[in-house]
């Protein structure tokens, strides 16, 4: 059977990567599809770049347009990035009746409820396995490996980057301005690494995941996004001395009454696995009602790991190209006429533990008053550190741990404990999740 045919849009890390493990596995990629996948092929601004890594194997263009509307292309894979060109050149390949296999999850957290839907009604396939924890096969674990169980809930680390800056702030106790520079030399994270630090990549994320595992549709709107730009050294050492870790989590979590949507730095017991998971690695925690806890851990960025789930995709792509389109796996894990209106729940009807850390006088008094706010509250307090004042200075640092509590009763206290005249800063809160 002749090769299927693909047209690559963007040879940069990802595709570069994806050009040069599709050249070295290619006879062992051939006997798994069934028939060879060539790539027919290149568009990319730097053309003379692209010329250079394919090494005038295949055509090179600088106009994506060219390939998406080529005749011969049976798949599109996007690696282009971003929401602008990349929306428009996906939609496009749709309406030209070709499969498109894509890791933007940029794109397809805003967009992908309008391009998942172009591509039902042409029956072709959007594929985006790359587009969730890079090398880590999670998509195929919640869409098809987990189908059986009803998912409670999912926190994963999902942004090497930041995992990379919170492990070096801990391990060696830097602060994040060194360590984010040390990130962007490495090339951990991008030229602007806004999305990467402000936690918007990781709810892209975590937004594509809570969609498949829920059978709802994509809501990144209604994510709840706090990076890690404001978090202290002092707190990642606090936690320490009290059993925890600091970690960027996605977390999302089905609940009777909606979907809790989220990412936010999160003390997470040391003893987890998930909190031993250093540098830029990723893991993915996923809670079934039948199977219990799966754990998926590896790359989660990088030209090869990366390629190595764009590659699968092209691979599923062309097994199933010929079958009928309803019997596709969706693209959401559920039928399309079978999504849920659940709804995402505001972030003050969250339900977390919680560190809280205050600066206070250390005088007689202090202490009671702030347990009397919390009780008054009707938050329990699980665990309290206090530190010792330096001399000459009568102040301290107090850090409570909290019980489950919704996060508006938390933020109500926070108010009252800070109108104390004894509390001398804001207090800082920073949610915690036992994942047992
Ligand atoms: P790069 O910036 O390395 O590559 C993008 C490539 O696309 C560049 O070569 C760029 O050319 C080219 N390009 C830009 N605009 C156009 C256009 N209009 N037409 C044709 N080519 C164009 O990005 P990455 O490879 O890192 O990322 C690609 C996608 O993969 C993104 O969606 C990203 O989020 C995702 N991803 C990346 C991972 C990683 O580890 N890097 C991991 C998981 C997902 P030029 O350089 O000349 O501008
Ligand atoms: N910048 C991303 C990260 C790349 O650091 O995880 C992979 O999506």
């Amino acid at each position: 059977m002749n090769p299927i045919k693909v047209g690559l849009l963007g040879i940069g890390t990802v595709g570069s990567g994806t050009f040069n493990v599709l050249k070295r596995n290619q006879e062992e990629i051939r006997r798994r599809a069934g028939r060879g996948i060539e790539i027919a092929v290149v568009a990319d601004l730097n053309t003379e770049r692209a010329r250079e890594l394919t090494g005038g194997t295949v055509d090179v263009v600088s106009d994506a347009n060219d390939v998406v509307t080529r005749p011969d292309i049976d798949i599109v894979v996007e690696l282009i990035g971003g929401y602008g060109i990349a929306r428009e050149l996906v939609l496009k390949a749709i309406e030209n009746g070709k499969h498109v296999v894509t890791a933007n999850k940029a794109l397809l957290a805003v967009h992908g409820n309008e391009i998942f839907e172009a591509a039902r009604k042409k029956g072709v396939i959007v594929a985006f396995e790359a587009a969730v924890a890079g090398g880590i096969p999670i998509i195929k674990a919640l869409r098809e490996g987990l189908t059986a169980n009803r998912i409670q809930w999912i926190a994963g680390i999902i942004n090497g980057t930041t995992n990379f800056i919170l492990s070096e702030m801990r391990d060696k106790g830097l602060d994040f301005e060194t360590v984010l520079k040390e990130a962007q030399q490495l090339g951990y994270a991008e030229a602007d690494p806004t999305f990467d630090i402000e936690g918007i990549d990781a709810a892209h994320k975590v937004t594509l995941m809570s969609a498949i595992a829920f059978g709802m549709p994509v809501q990144f709107d209604r994510a709840h996004v706090e990076g890690i730009t404001k978090l202290s050294a002092i707190d990642i050492k606090y936690a320490e001395e009290l059993g925890y870790r600091i970690k960027l989590l996605g977390i999302t979590r089905r609940r009777e009454d909606g979907v809790e949507l989220r990412v936010h730095p999160t003390l997470v017991p040391a003893s987890r696995l998930i909190a031993n998971v250093e540098g830029a690695m990723n893991a993915v925690l996923v809670q079934g009602d039948a199977v219990g806890a799966t754990l998926y851990y590896g790359k989660g960025a990088g030209a090869e790991p990366t390629a190595s789930a764009v590659i699968a995709d092209l691979v599923d792509v062309t097994r199933l190209h010929t079958a009928d389109p309803n019997h596709r796996v969706p693209h959401l894990a559920f039928q399309p006429d079978e999504l849920s209106n659940v709804p995402v729940l505001p972030i003050e009807e969250v339900t977390s533990s919680y560190y809280l850390r205050m600066r206070v006088s250390d005088e007689t008094g202090v202490l009671a008053e702030i347990t009397r706010i919390l009780a008054e509250a009707g938050i329990s307090i699980d665990a309290m550190l206090q530190k010792e004042s330096r001399e000459g200075e009568p102040q301290t640092d107090i850090i409570i741990l909290t019980h489950l509590t919704r996060e508006k009763q938390v933020n109500a206290a926070i108010r009252s404990i800070e109108a104390l005249q004894t509390v001398l800063s804001p207090v800082t809160r920073l949610r915690m999740e036992e994942l047992n």
